[in-house]
């Protein structure tokens, strides 16, 4: 491993625009469980209340079984040495963007500014009825479904299974993708589209995309240049100490 943060650290520092892709597993040190595999989400709750037809026909029941305990959960979270290190690499002037599949806000607040929220995020709310939006801080969410003062239902401003990207948030990252020259790719199963997409239009326009993850993904060996087989926040901690004594 340490041979391998050596030479991401070497590709960093050499590249002139570097690009993040990050997923639940950036999170997990930060105690947010991910969705898929051992321990995840999807294993306690039918992935089905993700989807935004199940939410439109019961939003009560989709806010008391699966939003109320992740929004618990991200209320309760501080970044970790992951989120810490890109921030840190964004210091340093090294990292430009991080497109993030997490609906946690830990990248800005761990102080990185340019963050591409590609699944929405828990902050914010919008009611259902009016359209108006507001910060879920505001909002009185002992009571489930939290509502509007017009009485709508508020919704969480994030992704469901089966809404589309905003077509935006998806050109700015197709963008960034295309334009980078390293995307470190840290702590995703790399396998919701399209998000799984940006490392491949990144490898296709000649960067190098280097994978952080304790497992191996679909991309791995095929579109990572290598995988640091790892945790986010010790393989990011080595790659900061390493540039940091150059
Ligand atoms: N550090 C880095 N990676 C980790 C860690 C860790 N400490 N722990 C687990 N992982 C890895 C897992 O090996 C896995 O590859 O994080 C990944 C988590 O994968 P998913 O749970 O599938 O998360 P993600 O890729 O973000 O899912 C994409 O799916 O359900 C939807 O909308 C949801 O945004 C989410 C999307």
């Amino acid at each position: 491993m340490d041979a391998l943060i050596e030479r991401a650290a070497k590709d960093i520092t050499s590249a002139k625009y570097v690009a993040a892709l990050t997923g639940a597993g950036i999170s997990v040190e930060s105690g947010i469980p991910p969705f898929r595999g051992k321990g995840g989400v999807w294993e306690k709750i039918d992935p089905s209340y993700a989807e935004i037809n199940r939410f439109m026909r019961d939003p009560a029941d989709v806010w008391r079984v699966l939003i109320k305990e992740m929004k618990d959960l991200i209320d309760r979270a501080k970044p970790n040495n992951g989120h810490k290190g890109l921030a840190k690499l964004e210091e340093m002037g090294i990292l430009k963007t991080v497109i993030t599949q997490n609906v946690d806000g830990l990248h800005q607040m761990a102080g990185n500014t340019d963050v591409i929220e590609f699944h929405g995020s828990f902050a914010r709310l919008q009611c259902m009825m009016c359209d108006k939006t507001c910060h879920s801080r505001e909002v009185d969410l002992s009571e489930i479904p939290p509502r509007c003062e017009c009485g709508g239902i508020y919704r969480p401003d994030i992704i469901f299974f089966g809404e589309i990207i905003p077509p935006e948030t998806l050109r700015r990252s197709g963008d960034i993708a295309s334009q980078c020259d390293v995307m470190l790719v840290v702590g995703t199963s790399a396998i919701v589209q399209p998000a799984a997409t940006m490392p491949i239009i990144a490898k296709q326009s000649g960067a190098k995309v280097i994978e952080i993850n304790p497992e191996r993904t679909p991309l791995t060996g095929s579109i990572s240049d290598y995988l640091i087989m790892g945790k986010a926040g010790e393989v990011m901690n080595g790659i900061i100490s390493v540039i940091s004594d150059r």
